[in-house]
């Protein structure tokens, strides 16, 4: 029976509700009325807490965690206390985790999560401290969006109740698991760690784990021989340079990876500074048949390259063929796409590689009778990665009428026919 609502344990923790529920845990959303703080408590479940000997070893683990100093990246256990049959220990309230928003993060705050998780391990590990259990449910949010890693001992707890009360239950899904740390528990170091990280990095970039299956189908993945989809055959705006990252730290050998949390973190804050950063706001010219005309946009700074202007009709007749135009600045390579509705045919293939400085042209033509405002869209990349913010929209008009050249005589008439009217 979990703790009803208004239950206050250690005389101070007062029982909202029950947020989750594992097998050794209740997690519940508690007020710390003293601090008028919202918290969360893990309460151990009073089949696991009578067993004494079960109960110091999670104390123990538990106390280890403790004793770490404040890190803006890692959630704090506040407390460790003990209410009659309840021990529990006492963390800060957050909500969110990376397994919420894991579907809509973008490969810039994939990175900017990486960092900090790094960051909470480079001090973890210094104190001889391994995670064991990284994995996006473990990876909390805070309000402003920093990543803070949760858990810390847990893992110790889960694998000895594994053992001590033969449930398999307890195991972790081993999606994030090194493989050596799936052979045994003991083998895991702080690459194991590195590895964990970089199947959450992966799943970020890709929105896939590295390894499907069930269980026993990503055991047997694991321990045998490798093969890892390469980020970029998921997703062609991974950077290359970031691909190379995310496989190495998931090297099915530790001393293939990152040897710690600190010579990842520079290697990734190396990509960051290249190809990842901010955005900021630049003028380009939208030039069209009527008039020229300044637009801002959204344009990653550290792009090599800079849009100059766009060239594109406002209005579109049937069988009329037109042309868009971009123009770049600077020097550096990238890749345009161009999306348009389905009945426009287009010269050229609708992504086309550049090197700046130079033009960008397609030639389109209608190829069905339909009139109305339609959007085309233009997305731009620089070593594979987004440049702009969004995507730039450029709305046209296509008119239900075409032109027809008519010779009487020695004249030349030209007739503009609407569609299903005559003339
Ligand atoms: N500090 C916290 N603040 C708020 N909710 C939390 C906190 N820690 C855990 N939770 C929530 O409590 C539930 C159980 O968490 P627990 O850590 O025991 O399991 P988990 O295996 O990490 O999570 P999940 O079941 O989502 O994979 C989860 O829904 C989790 O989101
Ligand atoms: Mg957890």
């Amino acid at each position: 029976m979990p703790l009803e609502k208004g239950v206050v344990l250690a005389k101070k923790y007062e029982i909202q509700e029950l947020i989750g529920r594992g097998l050794i845990f209740e997690v519940y959303r508690a007020i710390h009325t003293k601090l008028s703080k919202e918290v969360a408590l893990k309460v151990l479940i009073p089949e696991i807490a009578s067993d004494l000997e079960f109960t110091r070893f999670v104390i123990q683990a538990v106390r280890k965690v403790v004793s770490l100093e404040e890190h803006p990246h890692i959630a704090w256990i506040h407390d460790i206390d003990k209410d009659g049959v309840y021990i529990f220990f006492v963390m800060d309230y957050l909500p969110q985790s990376l397994k919420d928003i894991i579907e809509d993060v973008s490969i810039d705050r994939a990175v900017e999560i990486t960092l900090d998780v790094l960051d909470a391990l480079n001090y973890t590990h210094s104190k001889g401290l391994i995670h064991k259990d990284i994995r996006p449910s473990n990876i909390r949010l805070s309000e402003t969006g920093s990543a803070i890693l949760s858990d810390f001992g847990m893992a110790e707890i889960a694998s000895k109740a594994a053992m001590k009360f033969k449930k398999t239950a307890f195991i972790p899904p081993p999606h994030y698991t090194a493989p050596e740390q799936i052979k045994s528990f003991d083998l895991a170091d702080e690459r194991s760690d590195i590895y964990s990280v970089g199947a959450v990095l992966y799943h970020m970039i890709t929105k896939k784990v590295p390894f499907e299956g069930d269980i026993r189908q990503i055991y047997y993945q694991k321990l045998s021989g490798y093969n890892i989809q390469p980020p970029r055959m998921l997703n062609p705006e991974v950077p290359q340079e970031l691909e190379r990252v995310v496989l190495k730290a998931l090297s099915q050998d530790p001393k293939d990876r990152f040897q710690s949390a600190q010579e990842m973190m520079e290697a990734l804050k190396g990509i960051k500074s290249r190809f990842l950063g901010k955005f900021i706001l630049l003028e380009f010219e939208e030039r069209r048949s009527e008039g020229s005309f300044k637009r801002k946009i959204e344009f990653r700074e550290s792009s090599p390259f800079r849009l100059e202007s766009v060239e594109i009709p406002s209005v579109i007749s049937l069988g009329q063929p037109f042309n868009i135009k971009l123009v770049f600045s600077g020097k550096g390579e990238g890749r345009v796409e161009l999306k348009v509705p389905d009945f426009l045919t287009l010269s050229d293939s609708p992504i086309q590689n550049f090197l700046s400085p130079c033009e960008v042209s397609w030639h389109l033509i209608t190829t069905k009778e339909v009139y109305g405002a339609y959007e085309l869209e233009i997305s731009i990349f620089a070593n594979g990665l987004n440049v702009l913010k969004e995507p730039l929209r450029f709305p046209v008009l296509f008119l239900p009428v075409y032109y027809e050249i008519k010779e009487e005589g020695k004249t030349k008439k030209t007739i503009f026919r609407i569609f299903g009217i005559g003339e």
